[in-house]
């Protein structure tokens, strides 16, 4: 197999968008624009991929989920300089990809086919391209009375004729990296916008007697390129139904697909539920039976068979079969619920174990505790976990019953089958099978308020 690596551009301000972040890191579903161009590119085989940053580079390099290296684009002088700034990157034999951070439908498999095209007819370079209606602001293929290659002629350089094509340069090549470099170094800024134009490669390539023709892709919304918040919409419009469709095709049932937003790592069992208003990214697994929603929020997390989670939000945790969750809970990250556990109304849960069959029905806070089997929890629960300067754990074993508004001021234990009285404050160990009451006894004053009011 040849070498392939992919050179990705990701230096615009992207000024369109209207806001203060770069444009490739504004997000579609669970990922960046850019996330999914690098994951393109090494879906399509690269092995290597380089980003070209320049604006607002730090906040850009922070937010890539993939290992890529990076070459700096200091002043964004068009698509053809910022392609330079690879040279070490694209030096040698093989092949370059490139793509841009702002095209983010394009998959892997698309690219594939460019690269088995570009190697079958030995092209120079191989432009993707694709038929529009509506051709405004792209680059357009000019092509002779026979059909062949001419150019690639930007929107604001075009003539009335050639604005009139509608097969337009998608920003996506394959390019023997030879005669890339070769090229780079020919290109000029003399057109309407003073860049330098990468599309203008292609034609310096055919003149230097390589075969240099477009691949035609039929699905247009690959290409759609994201230059400002209306098209952000449209694009994640279109990941988000390619996602679920996919999902329902396997046996997800949607009550509303237009409402449910899943990322394109996330595993949905057939059978699995989805109410409106449901998110679930990054790599969470939901198994056959789930109900998940309405309205929650799940993130890397693992939700097994027959559990229900309703207007909950669940982060990095992990829920076993038979439990139901919510409405409003918050199950913070590190947590691992076991099975046929009842997360009941407004119960907050973080960095703990819960056991089988465990109730935490309402109003509670369960922090830093490990919890066995068969607890009770009542109503308005607080695992004290934090002094002020180091967390503590709580254990609670097997069996225990925790009073209605207790505070479990850790670190501290329950004991197997031991219980607490309502309202205590508990701050030292409670044995097997013991009463903990740490609360002050009931006075009655008699006829107090009849003697206050005189
Ligand atoms: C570009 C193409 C056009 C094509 C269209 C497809 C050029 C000159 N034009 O136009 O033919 O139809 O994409 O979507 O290539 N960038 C840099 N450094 C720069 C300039 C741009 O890194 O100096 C990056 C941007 O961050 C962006 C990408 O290149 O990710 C494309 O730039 P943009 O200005 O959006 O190009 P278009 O005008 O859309
Ligand atoms: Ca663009």
């Amino acid at each position: 197999m040849s070498v392939m690596k992919a050179v990705i551009l990701a230096a615009g301000a992207g000024t369109r968008m209207k806001s203060d972040k770069p444009k490739v890191i504004h997000k579609i579903l669970d990922r960046t624009m850019l996330d999914y161009a690098i994951e393109a590119a090494y879906e399509a085989g690269a092995q290597e991929v380089c980003v070209i940053v320049g604006h607002g580079r730090d906040e850009v390099m922070e937010t890539i989920k993939h290992p890529v290296s990076y070459a700096i684009q200091h002043e964004q002088l068009g698509t053809g300089h910022a392609v330079m700034q690879a040279k070490e990157f694209i030096q040698g034999e093989g092949n370059i990809l490139v793509l841009f951070g702002d095209t983010p439908l394009i998959t892997g498999e698309s690219l594939s086919k460019l690269k088995t095209v570009h190697e079958q007819y030995n092209h120079g370079v191989t432009v993707l391209t694709t038929h529009v209606t509506d051709p405004t602001g792209y680059g357009r293929i000019i092509r002779d009375e026979q059909g062949q290659f001419l150019k690639s002629v930007e929107h604001k350089d075009a003539t009335q004729d050639e604005l009139k094509v509608n097969e337009i340069n998608s920003g996506m090549y394959m390019f023997k990296a030879e005669a890339l470099s070769k090229a780079l170094g020919q290109l000029t800024n003399h057109n309407a916008q003073g860049e330098y134009y990468l599309p203008d490669t292609l034609s310096i390539i055919q003149k230097e007697g390589e075969l240099v023709d477009a691949m035609a892709i039929e699905n247009v919304t690959e290409i759609l390129g994201v230059n400002n918040k209306v098209q952000l919409f449209e694009a994640t419009t279109i990941m988000r139904n390619r996602i679920n469709h996919r999902l329902m095709e396997a046996g997800v049932t949607m009550i509303d697909a237009n409402q449910v937003y899943i990322g394109k790592d996330v595993v949905v069992e057939a059978d699995a539920i989805l109410y409106p208003g449901t998110t679930i990214e990054g790599k969470s697994i939901i198994k056959s039976g789930a109900h998940i929603g309405a309205n929650s929020k799940i993130v890397n997390s693992i939700i097994e068979s027959n559990v229900t989670v309703e207007n909950s939000t669940i982060l990095e945790s992990k829920v076993e079969e038979g439990s139901t969750v919510g409405p409003y809970a918050y199950i913070r990250p590190n947590s691992s619920i076991g099975r046929n556990v009842k997360v009941g109304d407004f119960v907050e849960i973080k960095n703990s174990t819960i056991g089988d069959g465990t109730k935490i029905s309402h109003l509670t806070y369960v922090g830093d505790a490990d919890v066995g089997r068969e607890v009770n929890f009542g109503c308005g629960t607080v695992t004290v976990n934090y002094d002020g300067v180091k967390k503590h754990r709580t254990i609670i074993k097997d069996h225990a019953f925790i009073g209605c508004n207790t505070n479990l001021v850790s670190p501290v234990t329950v004991e197997e089958n031991a219980y607490t009285a309502a309202g205590s404050t508990i701050t030292k160990d409670v044995p097997q099978d013991a009463l903990g009451i740490a609360r002050s006894r009931q006075e009655n004053k008699i006829n107090w308020v009849k003697k206050k009011r005189h």
